[in-house]
Parts: structure tokens; C-alpha cells; sequence
């Protein structure tokens, strides 16, 4: 026979998981941008095996890279009256009205790896990398890795608008600034895609003396540095020796191309963004805990010195 005490501890037990459900089992819209890049689908993939491990029910909006679709997913979200927006910003600027909106319904929206240029007591907070900071990670591995050779370096960035394009430019034009053996001789959106990114240095090879006048490609991401490497084989070029690569992500693909000596470094970008931010929701819930209007993820850099593959099966595992 059961003891009194364990009857009532179970009791106490089942009480506090329904207590804690009830506390969190919340509804979230997730407005994400769509499916760039290798990272943006991790990013999505994670989202929902976090919703999912918490119990809550996440109301998933693909945008298509359109910020119109991004803005009446929130209006929807905000008419179903959700308990929350996740909002993945495909570009920085334009978000003050429905922002206020969601405001106004006394819902809080909490933004996913991008910025916005709205005041901050419109969300509640943001998990994200320090954008600029991996823009000059990225131009820092350079500046030592040339050891003062003359080097011209194309750039290939992402979405224009975005807070990363901006960013990882700015970034990346810090860390060179004052080394004048390199120079930054080609510039341009390659919408952190592969197939644009490939595109795009096709012709930025095709500018500059079929690639011999390029000593260095620096990519937005990692995405778009596959699609170019692609374009530097086809252009009869050793990518990772005739011209170096380095770029933004981390994701398995890039780990692969280092492993082959096609691809030089890369900073990571974590696709677990809804975790921090899942959690700040959970804490803000229960007893309305602010969290930091900032919540800063790593900025690692990894270069063909890294065991490429282990990090590849490890990156594998991870939801890519
Ligand atoms: O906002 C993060 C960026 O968006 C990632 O670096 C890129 O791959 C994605 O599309």
C-alpha cells in the first residue's frame, strides 16, 4: 500500500506540472523571413523543436523575403490574439506601426537574429549576434592571414536593408580600415542566397581579369560563398588558394569546402535563437521579468585548423 506522504507528494507533483503548463503552454506567432540559406532553415527547424519541447503552439508564417507578408502576419497574429510574436525582421527599417499595434494589444514581440531600427520599448527583446563584431572577425582573420600582402577582396552581401548586410559590412570595412595592402574593389548584393551568390561572382570574375586581379572573396554568409566557389571553379581558380574565402554562418556545407581546401574561415552564427528567446518569454510570463533588451549570442570563428569534418558530423546533429 501507498504511504500517505507519497499520495500527497504525488499530488503536490501533479499540481505543479499543471500549474507550470498552464503558466507556459502559451501560443507564439513565429513570423520568418523563408528559406534562404542553410542557416535560416536550421533556424526555423530549431524554432519548432523548441516550441515543441515547451508545449507551446507556434503559428508558423513563411514571408517569402517580403516584409508586406512579414507585416500582416502580424496583424493576423495579432487578431488570433497570440501570447507572443516572434518576429525574424528581413529588413530593418519599417516596422513602427505594427509594432505599436502589437503594443497596444499588450503583446509582447520579441525579434530573432535581425534588428530593427524602431525605438526598443516596441519589443520586448532581441536574440541576436553583435552584427557588426562578426563583420570584423571576419576582416581581422583576414588582415592576419595576408601578413601585409597586397590583396583586393570582393564583397558579396546580403539582403539589401537587412540589419547583417549592413552590419557585417560596416564590420568588416573596421577591421581593414589602415591596412592599405587591402583593398575593397567590388561590392554587391548577392541576397544571401547560393544561386545569386554564384551569379554574382561569375560576373565580379569575369570583371576583374577572369578572377586573377581578386586575391579575397569576403560573403555575408556561408551560403553565398558555396554558390561562389562554384563560379571560381568554373573560372579555372583554386577557391581557398588563388582566392581566399571567409565568411558567415558556420553551417555543415562551408565545413565541407574547408575539408577540401576550397574555403578558408567562417564565423558562427547560432540557429538556435528561439531557446534564449523562449526562455526570456517564460521568465517575463510568470512574473514579469524583464530580460536585457539585448540577448547576445557567440561569435565563433573557425578556420581549416578546426577538424572541418568532426565540426561538419557535429553541425549535422544540430538541426541542419
Ligand atoms: O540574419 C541572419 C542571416 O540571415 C544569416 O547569416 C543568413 O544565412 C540568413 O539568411
Amino acid at each position: 500500500m501507498k504511504s500517505t506522504k507519497a499520495i500527497v507528494g504525488a499530488g503536490v507533483l501533479a499540481s505543479m506540472l499543471m500549474l507550470s503548463s498552464s503558466v507556459f503552454a502559451q501560443t507564439v506567432g513565429f513570423s520568418q523571413i523563408g528559406s534562404e540559406s542553410g542557416w535560416r532553415a536550421a533556424e526555423t527547424t530549431l524554432t519548432q523543436q523548441q516550441a515543441k519541447e515547451r508545449g507551446i503552439d507556434l503559428k508558423f508564417a513563411d514571408a517569402q523575403q517580403k516584409q508586406e507578408n512579414q507585416i500582416k502576419a502580424l496583424r493576423s497574429f495579432i487578431a488570433q490574439g497570440v501570447d507572443a510574436i516572434l518576429l525574424a525582421p528581413v529588413v530593418a527599417t519599417g516596422w513602427d506601426s505594427v509594432l505599436e499595434e502589437a503594443k497596444e494589444a499588450d503583446i509582447p514581440v520579441i525579434l530573432l537574429d535581425r534588428m530593427v531600427d524602431s525605438s526598443d520599448d516596441l519589443y520586448l527583446t532581441a536574440v541576436g549576434s553583435d552584427l557588426v563584431h562578426e563583420g570584423n572577425v571576419a576582416g581581422q582573420w583576414l588582415v592576419d592571414e595576408l601578413g601585409g600582402k597586397d590583396c583586393n577582396v570582393v564583397e558579396l552581401q546580403g539582403t539589401t536593408g537587412s540589419s547583417p548586410a549592413i552590419d557585417r559590412k560596416n564590420g568588416f570595412e573596421q577591421a581593414i580600415k589602415g591596412h592599405d595592402n587591402i583593398k575593397l574593389i567590388r561590392s554587391q548584393t548577392g541576397d544571401f542566397t547560393r544561386t545569386k551568390g554564384k551569379e554574382v561572382m561569375e560576373s565580379f570574375l569575369k570583371a576583374e581579369d577572369g578572377g586573377k586581379n581578386i586575391c579575397a572573396l569576403y560573403a555575408h554568409n556561408d551560403d553565398m560563398a558555396v554558390g561562389a566557389i562554384q563560379a571560381i571553379k568554373e573560372a579555372g581558380l583554386k577557391p581557398g588558394e588563388d582566392i581566399l574565402v571567409v565568411s558567415i554562418d558556420a553551417v555543415p556545407d562551408i565545413f565541407q569546402a574547408m575539408a577540401a581546401g576550397e574555403a578558408n574561415a567562417t564565423v558562427e552564427l547560432t540557429p538556435n535563437m528561439a531557446g534564449p528567446a523562449f526562455d526570456a518569454l517564460a521568465a517575463y510570463t510568470k512574473d514579469g521579468t524583464m530580460p536585457p533588451k539585448f540577448i547576445q549570442t557567440e561569435s565563433k570563428l573557425y578556420t581549416k585548423d578546426d577538424d572541418p569534418m568532426k565540426v561538419y558530423e557535429e553541425k549535422k546533429d544540430l538541426g541542419y
